[in-house]
C-alpha cells in the first residue's frame, strides 16, 4: 500500500509544487489541508486545485474564530510588534495551521507530515517546532530539501501544468485576517519603493481630505466595540482594516531579522493591527502603574520574540501568557484614534480603572500635589548621580 503524507496546502506556488513532488519523487498519496485564517481566497477554488493535482483527500478547515481568540487577541494583549514594526500576522497563523494539520494526520493515520516552507524563512521553524511538539512523524519539506528557488519552481509548475495566478508571479504574498505580507520582485532591493499595485488593503492615492476617527472600546485587553458598535471579534478586525486602510493607514516597510540570521526587506499591510495595538498600549499606560508599564514592556518583547521565532509552544510563553492575562484585568476603556492621509495617532482615552488624577496632574489652581515635597525627593533620587560626578571632578 502507498504511504500517505498530509500537507499544509495554501493553493500557492510552493505548496502546489510540493504535491507533485510528494507524488512523483516520494511515490506517496497526498492529503491536503487548507486552514482558513482569513486569507480572503476562494476555498472552493483551492479545493478544486488540490483535486486537479490528484490528491487523495482535501480538508478545508475554517479556523478564523480560533485564530482571533487564541492567537490575535493574546498578541494584542502583548502589544506584539516584532522589532517595533511587524504585527506577526504570518507568525501567529503558522502554529495554528500546523496544529490543524496534526489533527488531520492523526485522523488519517499518515506516515509523514509535509510543508512547503523554504529553508530561508521563519515559517519552517514554526511548522517544524509545532509538528515536533505534537508528533514523532517525519517531516518532508521539499522546497528546503531540494534547495529550490522561485524561478525553478515556476518552471516546474509550467512543466506540470500547475496554474499560477499573475500576482504570485510578481510577488510572494501571505495573507490572513491580521495582515498581508508582500515579498519579492523589485522590493528585494531595499532602496526601491514598493509599487502601488503591491497594496490592496491600504489606499495609496486620492485619500480623503477629512480626518476619520476610530473609537475603540476594550474589555480586559480585548477590543469589543468600534465606533460604539459591538462587533464579533472577526468583524471588528475586518472593520478596522477597512476604515484604516481607506485612510491610507497600515503600510509597514522595514528591514527584519529572521530567525535563521537573514536580514530581509519586509513590506506589510496591517491597518487593523497597527491601530488596535497602538490603542491598546495607550490604554495600558493609563491603567497600569509605572512599575507595571516598565516590566510589562520587557515581558511583551520576550513574548513577541517567542511568537516570531517559532517557539509558540515553549513553556516560557505559557508562563508569560499567565502574567499578561493577569495584567489585563484593568485594561478596560475607550481609546480615540485620528486617521488622516496615511497617519494615525491616539487623541483621547478614558477608563473606569484610570490611574490618571486630574487633581494631581493639573497645572491649574488647587492641585493636590504639593510641589514643595518634590525638593527632598529629587535630592535623594539623584544622590548617587550627583555624588559620583562630584567625586570624579575632585579626582
Ligand atoms: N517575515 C514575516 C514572518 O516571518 C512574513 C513572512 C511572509 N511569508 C511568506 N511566505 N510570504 O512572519
Amino acid at each position: 500500500m502507498k504511504q500517505k503524507a498530509v500537507l499544509a496546502f495554501s493553493g500557492g506556488l510552493d505548496t502546489s509544487v510540493v504535491i507533485k513532488y510528494l507524488q512523483e519523487k516520494h511515490r506517496m498519496d497526498v492529503i491536503t489541508v487548507t486552514v482558513d485564517v482569513g486569507e480572503g481566497s476562494d476555498q472552493k477554488k483551492i479545493a478544486a486545485k488540490a483535486k486537479n493535482l490528484g490528491v487523495l483527500r482535501h480538508y478545508n478547515i475554517d479556523a478564523k474564530k480560533e485564530f482571533v481568540d487564541d492567537f490575535i487577541h493574546p498578541s494584542i494583549k502583548a502589544n506584539a510588534l516584532y522589532q517595533n514594526k511587524y504585527c506577526l500576522a504570518t507568525s501567529l497563523a503558522r502554529p495554528l495551521i500546523a496544529q490543524k494539520v496534526l489533527e488531520v494526520a492523526k485522523k488519517e493515520k499518515v506516515d509523514a507530515l509535509a510543508h512547503g516552507c523554504t529553508g530561508k524563512g521563519n515559517d519552517q521553524v514554526r511548522f517544524d517546532v509545532t509538528f515536533g511538539s505534537g508528533s514523532n512523524l517525519p517531516i518532508i519539506a521539499p522546497i528546503r530539501d531540494l534547495n529550490l528557488d522561485r524561478t525553478t519552481e515556476l518552471e516546474f509548475a509550467n512543466k506540470h501544468g500547475i496554474p499560477i495566478d499573475s500576482v504570485s508571479k510578481k510577488f510572494s504574498i501571505d495573507q490572513n485576517l491580521w495582515g498581508r505580507a508582500i515579498e519579492g520582485g523589485d522590493m528585494e532591493d531595499p532602496y526601491n519603493e514598493p509599487p502601488d499595485d503591491a497594496f490592496i488593503w491600504v489606499k495609496t492615492k486620492n485619500l480623503p481630505d477629512k480626518a476619520r476617527y476610530l473609537e475603540i472600546e476594550f474589555e480586559h485587553g480585548i477590543p469589543v466595540a468600534v465606533d460604539k458598535k459591538r462587533l464579533s471579534p472577526i468583524k471588528l478586525i475586518e472593520y478596522c482594516n477597512k476604515v484604516a486602510g481607506s485612510c491610507g493607514v497600515g503600510i509597514v516597510d522595514h528591514i527584519e531579522d529572521r530567525v535563521v540570521g537573514i536580514k530581509s526587506r519586509e513590506v506589510y499591510e496591517t491597518p487593523a493591527a497597527l491601530c488596535l495595538i497602538e490603542a491598546h498600549s495607550d490604554l495600558e499606560k493609563m491603567v497600569h502603574t509605572k512599575h507595571q508599564n516598565k516590566f510589562k514592556s520587557i515581558v511583551d518583547q520576550e513574548w513577541t520574540w517567542l511568537a516570531y521565532s517559532g517557539l509558540w509552544q515553549d513553556p516560557l510563553k505559557r508562563d508569560l501568557d499567565k502574567f499578561i492575562d493577569q495584567s489585563q484585568k484593568v485594561v478596560t476603556g475607550t481609546v480615540k484614534l485620528k486617521l488622516y492621509k496615511g497617519s494615525f495617532r491616539v487623541v483621547g482615552r478614558k477608563s473606569k480603572y484610570s490611574l490618571y488624577s486630574h487633581n494631581i496632574a493639573t497645572y491649574g489652581k488647587g492641585s493636590a500635589f504639593d510641589q514643595r515635597k518634590a525638593t527632598g525627593f529629587v535630592e535623594l533620587w539623584g544622590l548617587q548621580t550627583t555624588e559620583a560626578n562630584k567625586l570624579s571632578n575632585k579626582r
